[in-house]
């Protein structure tokens, strides 16, 4: 007989390293004598009929490796805390009460709720209404305040390099411009990364706006220097000075990005008369294995967040400060994002090695 019940969900967007932390916290628990139970589908599993599964170590064994969640999770639904271009909203106060009486009737004690800037905004409403929880930090985006990363990060950085070192050899074969689209509709922080990692030559983040002739100089002079090939990194939400994202508005959730990478290519093409071809990497950024970072984070933010409800310090959430796992206030990790900064040393870094960000 288990001493303690406790919940745990993953929430928004998946990304590597969900199982990795439903692994931790099963294996943390159960040495505590605990049971785990899983929410499927986000915060919609705690609503009636109630969709969860007990997580114990055969239902977790193998798991750490796999991509994705074995709960499920969405970034829709009844529980949704921001929309639009990341306005807040309230969560109905019956969906707050349906969600408790099945905590109480489960006799669940703690509810870890895994997730990025919107899912801990709803944990943090839910913690606010008297809810026992903790929270643990994921995004491919890598842009909570209140962490220094998340875990996802990495492994979604991996893809846009190994994605940058094939459009290499295709782009420099045909003497292109090649054009490859990320993921990041308020940060660019993959975008960066991944431009680094990568190799490219012109990077576009959602924080600093470009400017058209200023990316086509670029191509050209490149040319002019024998270079010939160029690749271009573009962040789904940059846009250009005097110029808007390119979204599309989407009903009762955050509006979807995508598409800006086409732009780009045909103004590349038409400004500079050379041939441009463009790529969006897509949800292959969120989708595969995750790699050895991101399942060493996820799993000590895994045993943290056991350890938190151990001692009770719920409304915290896990953080990764210092190479230490710490805690904070989730009220601290929401209250804004936390972007890229122009003058960051990364971008600095980059200007000497000749990126050009098309703003100089
Ligand atoms: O927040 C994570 C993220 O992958 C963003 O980078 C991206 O814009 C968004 O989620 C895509 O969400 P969806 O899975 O709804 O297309």
């Amino acid at each position: 007989m288990y001493q303690r019940r406790i919940g745990i969900l993953t929430s928004g967007g998946d990304c590597p390293g969900l199982n990795a932390v439903l692994r931790g916290v099963t294996k943390a628990a159960e040495k505590l004598n605990w049971q785990v139970i899983g929410f499927r589908d986000g915060f919609e599993g705690l609503l009636p009929p109630c969709q969860y599964t007990i997580l114990d170590r055969a239902s977790t064994a193998g798991i750490m490796q796999l991509g994705g969640t074995i709960l499920g999770t969405t970034n829709k639904g009844h529980f949704v805390a921001k929309v639009g271009s990341g306005e807040k909203t309230t969560v109905p106060k019956e969906v707050i009460e349906s969600a408790r009486a099945t905590l109480a009737e489960l006799g669940v004690e703690g509810l870890i709720v895994v997730g990025g800037d919107g899912s801990l905004t709803t944990a943090l409403q839910l913690y606010e209404q008297g809810f026992s929880v903790i929270g643990v930090p994921k995004t491919i985006d890598n842009d909570l305040e209140a962490t220094a990363m998340t875990f996802g990060f990495y492994s979604a950085v991996s893809c846009v390099t190994d994605a940058l070192d094939r459009l290499h050899s295709t782009a420099a074969s045909h003497k292109r411009a090649m054009v490859l689209e990320v993921m990041g509709r308020h940060a660019g922080w993959i975008a960066l990364h991944g431009g680094i990692s990568g190799g490219a030559d012109i990077v576009l983040l959602p924080e600093i706006p470009f400017d058209w002739e200023k990316v086509a100089d670029v191509v050209r002079r490149r040319d002019a220097d024998g270079y010939q090939s160029t690749m271009i990194v573009v962040a789904e939400g940059a846009r250009p000075k005097d110029g808007i994202q390119h979204y599309q508005a989407t009903q009762g959730a955050e509006h979807h990005f995508g598409g800006v990478g086409e732009i780009v290519a045909q103004q590349i093409a038409e400004r500079t008369g050379k041939e441009t071809r463009y790529c969006i990497l897509g949800h292959l950024q969120r989708g595969g294995t995750p790699g050895p970072l991101d399942r060493i984070l996820a799993t000590r933010f895994g045993v943290k967040a056991v350890n938190l409800i151990q001692e009770e310090k719920f409304g915290r959430m896990v953080s990764y400060q210092h190479y230490e796992i710490a805690d904070v206030p989730i009220a601290d990790a929401v209250h804004q994002l936390r972007l890229v900064d122009p003058s960051n040393q990364l971008v600095e870094m980059a200007r000497s090695v000749d990126i050009s960000f098309g703003d100089q």
